[in-house]
Order: C-alpha cells, then sequence, then structure tokens
C-alpha cells in the first residue's frame, strides 16, 4: 500500500477517511497526526484511535497536535458533527493511549527518514502543517505527494457563504502552505468535490446500514447527527464526505475526472475568511496547486462500499 502519514482533526468524516486508509489494500499508514478543528484536539485524537481500532489498526501511532488555529479563536463545529464529533452514539474509549511525541515533530521527522517516500493526507485545518513549513520551507518536496481537504472552489462554502471549514478555521495556515506549494506536489480536494460527486443519498445510507459488517455500522452510525444536521438545517439530500473523497484521491488518484492548475491564495478579511482567491487570468502568477474539480463517483462509491464490507481481524 501507499505509506500514508494522515493529519486529522478526527471527527464523522475524517472516521470514515481512516478506514479507507487503514482497511484496505490501498494504504499503508505510517502515522496520525492530530489538530484542532471539528472537535478540539484531545477528542480528535480520543477518535483517531477508536476509527483505526475499528479499522484493525490499533497499531498505528496517534501523535496529538496544535490545540488552537495560528491566531484565530478556536472554533469547532460539534453543532454538526456532535459533542464527540461522531455522532454522539456513545463510543467505547480506545484501548491504548496517543504517543507524546507531538504531531509537528513527526510531520517533520517521518520524511526525513524516508526521503520522498511518504504521502501527507490533511483533513482538518493546516495548523500542524504550517508549524513545520515555518521549521523546514521545503518540507513540502519532503513528501511525495501532499493531498489536503481544503477549500471551495466554486465559492459555495460550508462555514461561511463562501468559505470551507478546514481553511476557514486557520486560513493563516493554509496560506503559509500555499505559499509553499507546488501544483505538482500539492493537492487540494475541495468541499465542492464532495457535494458533486460523493453525497450519501438516503438510499446510500440505507444501503451502508444494511451491510451490517462492523466497519460498515461505524461509518453509519458515526454520522447520524452530520445526515440530521444536512436533512434538517440545509436541506440538502444527503450528507457529504469531504474527507473520505480527498483520501480516495490519495489512495487512488484515477478517481480524478476533472483538475485545474491554478494560483490560489486565501482571503483573510473579515467578510470573506477563508476564502479561496483563484486567479485564472492570463497575468497570473504560475500555478501553486492542483485543485481536483470532479471525481469518479461510482468509483468512490465502490471503494467506499467495498472497504466498509471488509471485515477485519479482532
Ligand atoms: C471539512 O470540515 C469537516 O466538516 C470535515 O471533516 C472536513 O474536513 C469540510 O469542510
Ligand atoms: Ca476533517
Amino acid at each position: 500500500g501507499i505509506p500514508l502519514v494522515i493529519d486529522t482533526d478526527t471527527g464523522s468524516d475524517d472516521a470514515v477517511a481512516l478506514l479507507l486508509a487503514a482497511a484496505g489494500d490501498l494504504g499503508d499508514v505510517r502515522a496520525v497526526t492530530t489538530v484542532a478543528g471539528n472537535v478540539p484536539v484531545a477528542t480528535a485524537t480520543r477518535n483517531a484511535l477508536v476509527s483505526l481500532e475499528t479499522a484493525g489498526r490499533g497499531d498505528v501511532p496517534v501523535h496529538p497536535g496544535c490545540d488552537r488555529p495560528m491566531t484565530r479563536t478556536p472554533s469547532t463545529a460539534q453543532h454538526v458533527h456532535g459533542q464527540d464529533g461522531m455522532g454522539d452514539i456513545g463510543l467505547p474509549d480506545p484501548l491504548r493511549a496517543a504517543e507524546r511525541e507531538h504531531a509537528v515533530e513527526v510531520l517533520l521527522s517521518a520524511p526525513r527518514r524516508e526521503p520522498g517516500a511518504l504521502t501527507l493526507v490533511t483533513l482538518g485545518p493546516l495548523t500542524n502543517v504550517a508549524a513545520a513549513l515555518l521549521r523546514d520551507r521545503d518540507l513540502l518536496s519532503r513528501y511525495r505527494h501532499v493531498y489536503c481537504m481544503a477549500g471551495a472552489a466554486d465559492l459555495r462554502g460550508n462555514i461561511s457563504p463562501t468559505a470551507e471549514f478546514n481553511v476557514w478555521a486557520d486560513p493563516e495556515a493554509a496560506r503559509v502552505v500555499l505559499g509553499a506549494a507546488t501544483p505538482d506536489r500539492v493537492t487540494w480536494i475541495g468541499w465542492d468535490v464532495s457535494r458533486k460527486d460523493a453525497v450519501m443519498t438516503p438510499e446510500d445510507q440505507l444501503r451502508l446500514e444494511r451491510l451490517g459488517t462492523p466497519m460498515a455500522t461505524f461509518a453509519h452510525r458515526v454520522n447520524r447527527t452530520v445526515a440530521d444536521w444536512a436533512r434538517d438545517v440545509t436541506g440538502l439530500a444527503g450528507y457529504d464526505l469531504p474527507d473520505p473523497v480527498a483520501m480516495a484521491v490519495a489512495l487512488r488518484p484515477d478517481l480524478v475526472v476533472e483538475r485545474e492548475e491554478a494560483y490560489v491564495d486565501v482571503a483573510l478579511g473579515e467578510e470573506t475568511r477563508g476564502q479561496l482567491v483563484i486567479d485564472r487570468r492570463r497575468s497570473a502568477p504560475a500555478p501553486n496547486l492542483t485543485l481536483v474539480r470532479r471525481v469518479s463517483e461510482s468509483g468512490f462509491k465502490r471503494l467506499l462500499f467495498d472497504t466498509c464490507a471488509r471485515t477485519v481481524p479482532p
């Protein structure tokens, strides 16, 4: 499998992304680092440990990271993902504790041991990665590739009219990453992609529930509050799975059906906080990012259902 380091603010959809990475044959998860985002970092750490255990990879080290954005006030999304970030279904405590080594140290040291071999996937605010970049400005080039669930390239937001949560939560960190990015090294998969190509329709939700395997039941149940919120608050038909889509692209780049290279910046002002500023003019600076715009819906869902259908040794 592809050797992975995963940085996550583990809530319900991060949890499904961890299953995709850890339970199948496509990924080989070397380390997980956690960050404050959807939930406080201690909760994210616990949720990552439980998710990895569910995937049969209770041996993967989990390293807690930054407990707040670089400069902004922390702001979680527990009204969407549940108080515990996992649908408040009464998940058991993890069987083991997190590691002591800080996430930022791991993001710095892991690619030094295996230069150019590791793929980094980020599923939360970019605080840990930015903190690591401030200490090693060439860090991104030490990874084979960096995939980030970040942004909303069509400017329809989920946390504000035009911003996506991970970029909005720590826009200064996102900017640090963009300042160091090149399109051959860094790919962002935005919330727009999951809304277009990865909506869990009521039929999909039923199918997941009926699979009945431990992983399918887990994936279904931890997304309970997200499903309710989508239906009752946003009025959208079904919930979306942004982090699993980003993970699927990292594991199976062939699932991408439309991509764009562009020069991207992040707005920091009050009204537009976290909005992507994509320069598509002829006079734009050279692209710094690859933006995924569409993925294969059938390919993504096959990967999701096939992974969840598996049973893992206890
Ligand atoms: C991002 O924020 C959270 O809701 C998801 O886990 C994803 O990482 C989407 O905006
Ligand atoms: Ca996330």
